[in-house]
């Protein structure tokens, strides 16, 4: 069997090595935490605050796309704040007893952290609610008409929600979280720090040129940098002397087949089958789950905001199109595409004038 293509984006971690090294990659304090600079601004006004006060800090709500660095503020906000952290996710905790059991075991002013904080389910939720106000747990006792509630005291605590998709959260849990911060893609001269900071740590050498490079196709997102420059430095150390220049960048994309824009095959192939097999679109996002063989939330949470962000696709009210910039970056590789099927411009007054796509 062939390899599977390199993907920049494979969902999560893709091995237990890469769980390491993105472990030493991560910054530990706001200081060494790069761009983000308004989020990092009030944030510590948060953590100054409660520090003085010496109570635990409010609730956060942290969201944004994939391996922008949520829970990585995470841990800085707990190591910020003194205090321990503990990590789980919505899906993770099961019962409102495996909820219970956490927070009762956390200790004054600890951060518990919950990942994908919109997939707790309802029972969980419901059991949140009373301990993120007024940090009490109401447990039932007994069953029946003798059936009655207590209500017990828990250790001040701070909440750390991370979500791909804020609008997946139930009105009432978002509520109860003080603060919400969006962590948006980075511009590129953050990401060109992150890279030769990730240099620095991996004792890589990297000249500017490189760097510049790596991050200018790393979809804005330093996950996918620091991915970038590990598979850079691999053809570097096995095609050279380990050095990572601008010729060693461009030889290792175009073995990973990586283009300028930073799409890798798959992204590719999706617009590629929206121009082949839909005419441009619109398409719904279940076609385009099928052609990826992907589900419909990975697709609307992992591929689609960056191809929205530059402006390769577009949502509309009947769905996704790829756009012409789409259609010029795919012909300027070489690939022959049908002409476009609609006139441009009509989806996008289309799409101006009405809510996000809904979708088929
Ligand atoms: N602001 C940042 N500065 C430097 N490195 C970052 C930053 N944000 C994220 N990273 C790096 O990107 C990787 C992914 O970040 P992570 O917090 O796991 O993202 P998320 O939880 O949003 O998916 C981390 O290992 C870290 O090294
Ligand atoms: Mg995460």
């Amino acid at each position: 069997m062939s390899e599977p293509p390199f993907s920049l984006l494979a969902a999560g971690l893709q091995d237990e090595t890469e769980a390491t090294v993105e472990h030493s990659l991560r910054p530990r304090t706001l200081d060494e935490y790069l761009g983000q600079r308004e989020v990092k601004a009030s944030l510590s006004v948060l953590l100054e605050a409660a520090r003085r006060r010496a109570e635990a800090a409010d609730h956060v709500l942290l969201h944004g796309p994939p391996g922008l660095g949520k829970t990585t503020l995470a841990t800085i906000i707990a190591r910020e704040l003194g205090v321990n952290i503990r990590y789980t996710s919505g899906p993770a905790v099961e019962r409102a007893g495996d909820l219970a059991a956490i927070l009762t075991a956390l200790d004054e002013r600890d951060v518990l952290f919950i990942d994908e904080v919109h997939r707790l389910n309802r029972a969980v939720e419901e059991i949140l609610y009373p301990a993120m106000e007024d940090y009490a747990l109401d447990v039932m006792i007994g069953k029946g008409p003798s059936a009655r509630s207590l209500r017990l005291n828990l250790r001040p605590f701070t909440i750390v929600g991370a979500t791909t998709r804020a609008g997946r959260i139930s009105g009432p849990l978002r509520d109860r979280f003080g603060a919400t911060y969006r962590l948006d893609f980075y511009g590129d001269d953050d990401l060109t720090a992150i890279v030769q900071r990730s240099a620095r740590i991996l004792g890589v050498a990297v000249t500017d040129e490189a760097a510049k490079a790596i991050a200018s196709r790393g979809r804005a997102t330093p996950r996918v940098v620091n991915r970038l420059l590990r598979r850079v430095r691999d053809h570097a150390e096995v095609h050279g002397d380990g050095r990572v220049d601008l010729a060693a960048v461009e030889e290792a994309m175009a073995v990973l087949e990586i283009d300028a824009a930073g799409l890798d095959a798959t992204d590719r192939r999706l617009l590629l089958s929206i121009f082949q097999k839909f005419g441009g679109g619109p398409v719904g996002i279940a076609a385009l789950s099928a052609i990826l063989a992907e589900e419909a939330e990975t697709v609307e949470d992992v591929y689609e905001p960056y191809l929205l962000r530059i402006g390769f696709l577009d949502r509309t009210p009947q769905g996704r199109v790829a756009t012409e910039r789409a259609r010029a970056h795919l012909v300027a590789l070489g690939h022959d595409l049908p002409p476009a099927r609609r006139e441009p411009g009509l989806w996008d007054a289309a799409a101006a004038s009405d809510s996000p796509a809904g979708d088929a």
